[in-house]
C-alpha cells in the first residue's frame, strides 16, 4: 500500500510556494540525486527543509540536534535559522554519507556551528547531559531507533522546546492492519504514543511522507 498524501500536482505547487532554495541547496539536491540516485529519497524536500529553518528561527534555537543527517540538507536548513552563537549536533553512521554533507556545509557558511557525531545515534544522546537544554531537534534515521531518540531527545528538551519527526505516515501504510515490518509497527505504535503523551502537545501535518511538530508543555 502506498498512498499520495498529497495530489502529484498540489505537491509541486506547494514546493514552488516556500522561500525559494538558494544555489548552495539545490547543487547539493542535484548531486545527491546524480551520485547517490539509490538513495537520494532520503533527503528531505525543499519545502521540508523550509519549515525546519522557520521552527528554528521561531525557537529561538541555541541547541539543536539531529538525528539522520545524509548529505547534509536538512542540517543546512537548521543550522541558518539557528539564533547567533547557536550549535547544531549532527548525528549520523556514514562518514562517506557525511562527507558530502561536510562539503556543502563549508558552501553555506555553517560548517563551523555544526559538529558531526559519527556513531549510533542512540549512544550520542545517551551520552548528553540529562538536563533540559535543547531548543530544537529533528528525527529523520532509522525508523526502528525513533522511539528511543524521542524519549532521550525529549527528555534534554526545555520546555517550549520542538521536536520534528519526518516520515511518520510510511507512504499511508500507518493506516493498513496488513503493514506488519518492524519500521511501520514502530512509527504507528509511537504515532499513538506521541498523541497520548501528556508532556507535549502536538500536530501530524500531511507535508510530504508526514511531519510530527511536538512542543514540550
Ligand atoms: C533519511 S536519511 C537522513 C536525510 C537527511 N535528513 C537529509 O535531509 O538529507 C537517514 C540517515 O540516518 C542515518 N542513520 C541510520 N541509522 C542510524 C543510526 N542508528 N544512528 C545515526 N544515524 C543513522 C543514515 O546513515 C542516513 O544518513
Amino acid at each position: 500500500m502506498s498512498i499520495d498524501i498529497v495530489h502529484p500536482a498540489l505537491s509541486d505547487y506547494l514546493l514552488d510556494h516556500a522561500t525559494p532554495a538558494d544555489e548552495v541547496l539545490r547543487d547539493l539536491a542535484e548531486e545527491t540525486r546524480r551520485l547517490l540516485p539509490d538513495n537520494a529519497r532520503m533527503q528531505i524536500s525543499h519545502d521540508q527543509g523550509t519549515l525546519l529553518t522557520l521552527l528554528v528561527k521561531l525557537t529561538g534555537t541555541l541547541h539543536a540536534v539531529e538525528v539522520g543527517t545524509f548529505t547534509g540538507y536538512s542540517s543546512i536548513c537548521i543550522a541558518r535559522g539557528l539564533a547567533p552563537g547557536g550549535r547544531l549536533l549532527a548525528c549520523d553512521v556514514s562518514e562517506e554519507w557525511t562527507g558530502t554533507a561536510r562539503r556543502y556545509w563549508e558552501r553555506a557558511g555553517v560548517a563551523d556551528r555544526i559538529d558531526l557525531r559519527i556513531a549510533p545515534a542512540a549512544e550520542t544522546l545517551r551520552a548528553l547531559p540529562r538536563e533540559e537544554y535543547l531548543d530544537f531537534a529533528f528525527i529523520d534515521a532509522d525508523k526502528v531507533g525513533y522511539p528511543v531518540y524521542y524519549e532521550e531527545l525529549l527528555t534534554r528538551l526545555r520546555p517550549g522546546g520542538v521536536i520534528v519527526l519526518d516520515n511518520v505516515l510510511r507512504g499511508g501504510r500507518v493506516l493498513d492492519p496488513a503493514a506488519r515490518d518492524e519500521p511501520d509497527l514502530v512509527i504507528r505504535e509511537l504515532n499513538d504514543a506521541i498523541t497520548a503523551d501528556e508532556r507535549v502537545e502536538s500536530v501530524l501535518l500531511p507535508v510530504r511522507d508526514g511531519v510530527t511538530v511536538v512542543r514540550k508543555r
